[in-house]
């Protein structure tokens, strides 16, 4: 099972890109579900059709474009949140209940920070697993918060164990002075572990669905300085949550012929530096290729052809480049944490231990590695981040 999710900066071609995908992979004969998972959904207007809520397979057997079947979905992550995350809001509602609030609502359990991005992975996770797909493409929103919808599922888990461990706290120590207090009985020990239970079980989930072998992401991009150093940030800021990167889609390149006319030449000409520049940065990535096209790219036709530009005889679906991620290794003396962090810069990276864990942050992002227990009773000895690879190296202090 495949899922390939786009992302990039805001405008660079995103939506065009994965309806392209989607399009030529099920022209190859495959099943496909592309997914819009930007709340600026824009998917239906690239495809020309209405889309919904519900995945919807499109016609087009009678126009001989396709040989398997496409099928595409607008997420409503507030409907989602209502049906994954229902009982998690009586959970919440029986907790506010004796405190006068009324019932929690999916609409404002949606407000919840990130839960929207975590039901829409739910959701595409949960096509992706239904057996009636091969590959399942998703239009991403722009950079930050795609980045958030693939990191959040890492990040949550590790919040919630602390939330957990405060909440059962107070709990221990309320409960019993507040059932002296109260006339209404409050929640019982069963209701927290249920609701703790499905929590889990959804991050879980997405967890695994996410470092999936079958699960990457490609950056698209234009030749553009602002948007190269954007797609840069956000491939180390992927790398740090072990989330992999396939492939680097180039849009909107202008054709050789244009560098005739002399308003073109130098854009012909910037455009090829950029090219190999960005060849050079995001190495050993492949990047795909796709042209400026005459007009706006939409329609099944023309996205069909706009994705045999892009793919030429590669299949959409393939995972096009494997990087290696997070590893503990054995040394002597001591262990070794290699965290392969391309395009990090050294004045962004931080590394520090607490408690169980190493916290390593670049720029924005912050991530909390659990430690594996034979690492527990050592100290960190020495870190570095060279060529692209953090490394960092663990002994007793009695070796150091
Ligand atoms: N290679 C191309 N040639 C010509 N037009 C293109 C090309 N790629 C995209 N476009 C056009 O550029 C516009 C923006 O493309 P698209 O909606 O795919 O970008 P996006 O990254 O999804 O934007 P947003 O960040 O708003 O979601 C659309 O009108 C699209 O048809
Ligand atoms: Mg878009």
């Amino acid at each position: 099972m495949r899922v390939v999710l786009y992302t990039g900066k805001g405008g660079v071609g995103k939506t065009t890109t994965a309806a392209a995908t989607a399009v030529w992979a099920a022209a190859r004969g495959l099943r496909v579900l592309v997914a819009s998972a930007d709340a600026a959904h824009s998917l239906g207007d690239v495809l020309e059709e209405p889309l919904g809520a519900e995945p919807r397979r499109l016609a087009l057997a009678e126009s001989g474009t396709l040989s398997g079947v496409l099928a595409a979905v607008e997420v409503d992550a507030r409907a989602e949140v209502a049906r994954h995350w229902g009982a998690v809001g009586d959970y919440l509602g029986q907790l506010f209940r004796h405190q006068g609030i009324e019932e929690v609502m999916a609409d404002e359990l949606a407000l919840l920070p990130g839960l929207e991005e975590l039901t829409t992975l739910l959701a595409v996770d949960s096509w992706a697993s239904g057996g009636a797909y091969d590959l399942v493409v998703v239009d991403c929103a722009p950079t930050d918060s795609a980045l958030r919808l693939l990191t959040l599922p890492e990040a949550a888990h590790a919040a919630l164990r602390i939330l957990l461990k405060l909440q059962r706290a107070i709990t221990a120590m309320v409960t019993p002075l507040a059932r002296n207090l109260v006339a209404v009985p409050l929640p019982g020990p069963e209701v927290f572990r249920d609701a703790e239970a499905l929590i889990y079980r959804q991050l879980g989930r997405l967890r695994e669905r996410i470092s999936d072998p079958g699960t990457s992401v490609r950056l698209v991009l234009t030749p553009e300085r602002m948007v190269i150093d954007e797609s840069l940030r956000a491939r180390t800021d992927l790398a740090l949550f072990d989330v992999a990167v396939d492939a680097v889609v180039m849009n909107r390149l202008l054709p050789e012929e244009a560098a005739a006319e002399p308003f073109f030449a130098e854009w012909v000409r910037q455009q090829a530096a950029r090219r190999s520049e960005v060849a050079g940065l995001f190495s050993p990535l492949p990047i795909l290729e796709a042209p400026l096209q005459h007009d706006e790219v939409t329609s099944l036709e023309r996205l069909r052809a706009h994705g045999r530009d892009l793919f030429g005889d590669q299949a959409p679906e393939a995972l096009l480049s494997t990087e290696p991620g997070l590893e503990f290794k054995r040394e002597d003396p001591g262990y070794l944490l290699r965290l392969p962090l391309p395009n990090a810069r050294a004045e962004d990276l931080d590394v520090s231990r607490i408690g169980a864990q190493l916290v390593v942050r670049t720029g924005a992002l912050r991530r909390p590695i659990p430690l594996p227990r034979h690492l527990l009773g050592l100290d960190v000895s020495g870190a570095r981040c060279r060529d692209g690879i953090l490394e960092v190296h663990f002994q007793s202090i009695g070796d150091a």
